[in-house]
Formats: structure tokens, C-alpha cells, sequence
């Protein structure tokens, strides 16, 4: 009998957080344009695999946890536990994986993995002076550096003092693997993205690349290396292998010919190099198939900077939810910042879209179309019969947004236009039902005005339904709800069983499927 192999899974990655203090709006920005990536292959029908964790060795962790008067273990689990896990949870972020780096099924794995290197000669020892940012947990080159007033040399990213770091050290041949990159960018051309990433990487590149330290001696917070335990895994080597580990690297051969690599690293732009350079470099070194797409998501800013530890806001993702609901919080970041582009958040902006976008345009729609089927037909969907032109036109205008936002989000990470175009079509039904004056036709009790009144229900009720099976990768919450009201479980089964690319075809509702007006979607907002 032939093998049969289940197919790969669609595979996305965040990156994984370091563990030095609470996730905050710039974190969780790329963990829910993962979920909602990885919700949207998965109403594709896809087999999807979602992961995120955390970073937990190295200075910068170590350092927080003694300010804080803890060990670096007793620091991340409670971190983790607190902090981390919760969010996600509260996000209604649906990972199927959550690596810690200090796992024993991690750790065990990354030793196994650079002893292999060592051992095939990709590693050896020497020596290195340079400026370190521990911010960045990263040997700078001195020409990146900016002045600081005093004098000294600071990190572009942080904007605080390097450190003049020298070692004796492993490095990993790096320098050789150059050519192999330059044509893998070149007969891979999306593999990073956006486009202006893609320039910096392989301009970087094309400059020549130098040897990579990849242990540390002067601190034990680390991963040990297996042949010379008085040198500890660079962190970012440590770090980048859970994207192999978590899989099932080493493990699970099964696990991770059904997974590796990932299709999607989604990534912030400070970390791209990190990912489309020394990643790619790693696995080639161990003749493992390289990720289909290194995606660099921007900054949120605040006051010109990139938001972090030291400058946040002061708002926590929770405030906002707490203030908008979970299900605002996922969709507004996607929708007012393009992907790929930096972004400023603002509390008005929130506010003024959420009212305008969420509650009138979408929820008004909602709650309109299963009041009128209350009050009109009992709350039992009537069937449509003899459409004309303006549905038509309504369902090729389904048609082509199906097409539209599928294209956008589940290929092209676009989430701002896929759901700007999913939201034009809610305009459009709302056009529909202001033109069609289905309150002035229920006025006709005749055969003829009831069958136009029931026509122009049965339109709306379907329009509402593809909207809510388009918009549940992104809003969960408020799709099932919509999903409730329509009556739509019982006929058509589970919402997250819904394929996208079928959201458009015509007539699933059945036609007495019962209606009924459900909580509103987006509650005015209270100041
Ligand atoms: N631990 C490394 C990643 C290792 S991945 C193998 C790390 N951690 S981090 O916690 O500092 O940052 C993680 C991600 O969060 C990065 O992609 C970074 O760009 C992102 N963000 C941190 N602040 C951000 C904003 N203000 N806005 C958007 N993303 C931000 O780097």
C-alpha cells in the first residue's frame, strides 16, 4: 500500500518575547495578526499550527530579574503565569503551542543542535571586541552607532550606551554563508517582506558578513554549551531554534515533517536581520528546509519612539479592552495601521472608528436585519423569492469581497485592506436596506409586498451571515453572536467550521431558520 503523508500544516510564528516585564500594545499587536492569519488558513479549510512563547535567558532578562530581587527562573515562571498566558488568553488568541525557552524539551534539543554544528566544523573558537546593546542582545556594527552627548556611542535602537564586550568565544561560520543567502533572496523574492525589508536585508548581506559569536562566558544565565560548559548559548541562537524545537525538532520526527518550517515568521522590523539572515544561515548549516516568509510588522510609537518597557503609554492592552471589549481591541490595530508600516496609537482615533465603523456601520446592520425579522416574520427567516437587480448586484459585490479579503489577509498579510474591504460590503448591504425601504414594503400586506419584503430580509440575513464567517478570524466574539441570531449553528454547523472562499455562495440559510435579535455587537461606549 502507498504512504500517504498528511499534508504540512500551515505554520505561523511569533516572535518570542523576552520576559523582562508584562506584554504591552506593541506585543500583542503582532501575536493577534498571527491568531487572525492563522484563524483565516484554518476557515481555508488548512491544517494550521500557531506558536509563540517566550525568551527567557540571557543579560537583559537576568539583569531585570535581580533588580527585582528574584532569581531569573522564579522571574519568567511568574511572569509567564501572571502576565503572559493570561493576555493571550483574554485576547482570545487561539495558539496551539506556547514555548518557554528554559523547557527542558527546548534546552535539550539547542545543545543537541550546536554540538551537531560544532562537530561538523561550523563552529570553532576565537576571540571578539565590540559594542554590545544588551537592549538588543546584539554586537552592533560601530557604524550603526549614534553620538550621545557625552561622548559615547549609543544604540540606534535604544538609544542607550553600548558596552565594549570582549570574549573569548564560539562562533558560527556565518561569513560563508553570504553567496548561499544572496541567491536564496534572489530566487526566493517574497521571502522577506515588505519590500523595503527585503532591500535592507540583502543590502546588508551584499556588505559581507562576519563570523557570529554565538556563546557567552562572562554570565551563566543560558543554555550551556555541550562540549565547554563554562560558555553558556547565545541567546538569540537559543531563542531562534524554538521555532524548530517547539515543532518537534529532535522529538517528534512525525510532528516536524508535518510542521517545519514555518510558512510565516512574523516579526518586528528590529528583529528581521535576526530572522532573514542568521535563521536561513542556521538551517542551512544543517541541511533543514528554510521558512517560506520572514514578514516585518512596524513599530507602535509612541512620542516619535518605538513603544517599549521604558516609554510606554501607561495603557495597558487590558485597559483598552476593558473600555472597547476584546473583540474592538483585535480589530482596531489591523485596521488603522498598514502592515509593514509604523503606527501611532491614540485614544480618540479608538474611539471615533470604533463608533462610527463597529457600532454603526456593522452593528446597527446586525441588530436591524434580525429586528426586522422578528418584527416582520415572527423571527422565522422567510425565503426569498424573485430576486431582481439590486440583489444582483449585492451578491456579486459578496462575491468579489470574498475573493477581495481572501486574497489579502490569508496571502498578502494586507489586514487593513482585506478589512476595509469586508467593511465596504457592510456598507453596501446597508445601501441595500436603505434603498430598498423594507419598512415602507411591509406596509403592503398584498402576496407581492410580502414576497418583496421577505426577498429583501433573506438578502440582508445572507449578507450577514459571509459577513460573519469573513470577519471571525478577526473578531471571534461578535461573529458568534451574529452566527447565534441568524439561527445559523443548527443548519449550518460550528462558524469556525465555515470556509472563507464559500462565504459568498448564495442560499445557506435555510429558509425558517429561527432569528432572533441578539445583544448588541458594540455597545455605545461609555466615557
Ligand atoms: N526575544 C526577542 C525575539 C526572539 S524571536 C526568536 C525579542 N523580544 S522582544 O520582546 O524584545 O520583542 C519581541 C517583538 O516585539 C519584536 O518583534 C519587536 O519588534 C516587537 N515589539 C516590541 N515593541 C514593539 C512596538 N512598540 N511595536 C510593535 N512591535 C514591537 O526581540
Amino acid at each position: 500500500m502507498a504512504e500517504t503523508h498528511a499534508p504540512k500544516s500551515y505554520y505561523v510564528s511569533t516572535p518570542i518575547y523576552y520576559v523582562n516585564d508584562a506584554p504591552h500594545l506593541g506585543h500583542a499587536y503582532t501575536t493577534v495578526a498571527g491568531d487572525v492569519l492563522t484563524r483565516w488558513h484554518r476557515q481555508r479549510g488548512e491544517d494550521t499550527w500557531y506558536l509563540t512563547g517566550t525568551d527567557e535567558h540571557g543579560q537583559k532578562v537576568m539583569r531585570t530579574a535581580q533588580a527585582n530581587g528574584v532569581g531569573p527562573q522564579e522571574w519568567c515562571d511568574r511572569l509567564v503565569e501572571s502576565e503572559w498566558k493570561p493576555l493571550w488568553e483574554h485576547l482570545d488568541i487561539a495558539n496551539d503551542d506556547f514555548i518557554r525557552t528554559t523547557e527542558a524539551r527546548h534546552t535539550a534539543r539547542v545543545q543537541e543542535f550546536v554540538q551537531d554544528l560544532y562537530d561538523k566544523g561550523e563552529i570553532y573558537k576565537g576571540g571578539y571586541t565590540g559594542p554590545y546593546c544588551v537592549g538588543c542582545e546584539e554586537y552592533k556594527v560601530p557604524g550603526e552607532l549614534l553620538d550621545g552627548e557625552n561622548g559615547e556611542k549609543l544604540c540606534p535602537v535604544h538609544k542607550r550606551p553600548v558596552e565594549i564586550l570582549e570574549e573569548e568565544n564560539y562562533f558560527f561560520r556565518l561569513s560563508e554563508y553570504g553567496p548561499k543567502l544572496l541567491e536564496f533572496y534572489e530566487a526566493n523574492p517574497g521571502f522577506v517582506q515588505p519590500e523595503s525589508a527585503r532591500n535592507e536585508v540583502v543590502n546588508f548581506v551584499r556588505h559581507g558578513l562576519q563570523d557570529l559569536s554565538v556563546s557567552r562566558s562572562t554570565f551563566d544565565w543560558g543554555v550551556k554549551v555541550p562540549w565547554d560548559d563554562r560558555h553558556v548559548i547565545y541567546v538569540w541562537i537559543d531563542a531562534l531554534l524554538n521555532y524548530a524545537t517547539a515543532a518537534g525538532y529532535g522529538s517528534d520526527q512525525d510532528k516536524f515533517e508535518r510542521t517545519f518550517p514555518a510558512d510565516v515568521h512574523l516579526v518586528g522590523k528590529d528583529i528581521l536581520r535576526f530572522h532573514a539572515i542568521i535563521w536561513p544561515a542556521m538551517l542551512m548549516a544543517q541541511g533543514l528546509p528554510l521558512p517560506g516568509r520572514v514578514v516585518a510588522n512596524g513599530w507602535l510609537m509612541v512620542g516619535g519612539e518605538k513603544m517599549s518597557k521604558s516609554n510606554l503609554t501607561g495603557i495597558k492592552p487590558q485597559d483598552l479592552t476593558a473600555h472597547f471589549g476584546v473583540d474592538a481591541y483585535r480589530w482596531y490595530f489591523l485596521r488603522a495601521i498598514a502592515f509593514g508600516q509604523d503606527g501611532a496609537f491614540s485614544w480618540e482615533d479608538f474611539s471615533v472608528r470604533y463608533t462610527s465603523e463597529l457600532a454603526n456601520d456593522y452593528g446597527n446592520l446586525a441588530s436591524r436585519v434580525t429586528a426586522m425579522v422578528g418584527k416582520y416574520f415572527d423571527g422565522a427567516l422567510p425565503g426569498a423569492t424573485g430576486e431582481g437587480a439590486a440583489e444582483e448586484a449585492l451578491r456579486a459585490v459578496l462575491e468579489k469581497t470574498v475573493a477581495e479579503a481572501d486574497r489579502k489577509i490569508g496571502d498578502e498579510l494586507d489586514f487593513q485592506g482585506g478589512i476595509l474591504t469586508v467593511f465596504g460590503f457592510i456598507k453596501h448591504v446597508n445601501g441595500y436596506i436603505t434603498e430598498q425601504e423594507p419598512w415602507k414594503v411591509a406596509k403592503d400586506e398584498s402576496a407581492e409586498g410580502r414576497a418583496r419584503l421577505a426577498t429583501i430580509l433573506y438578502t440582508s440575513a445572507e449578507s450577514l451571515r459571509a459577513i460573519a464567517v469573513l470577519l471571525n478570524p478577526v473578531m471571534p466574539g461578535s461573529s458568534q453572536k451574529v452566527w447565534e441570531s441568524l439561527g445559523a449553528e443548527e443548519h449550518l454547523g460550528p462558524l469556525a467550521q465555515q470556509r472563507i472562499q464559500n462565504a459568498g455562495e448564495w442560499g445557506k440559510l435555510p429558509e425558517g431558520a429561527t432569528v432572533t435579535k441578539g445583544m448588541g455587537l458594540f455597545p455605545r461606549l461609555v466615557d
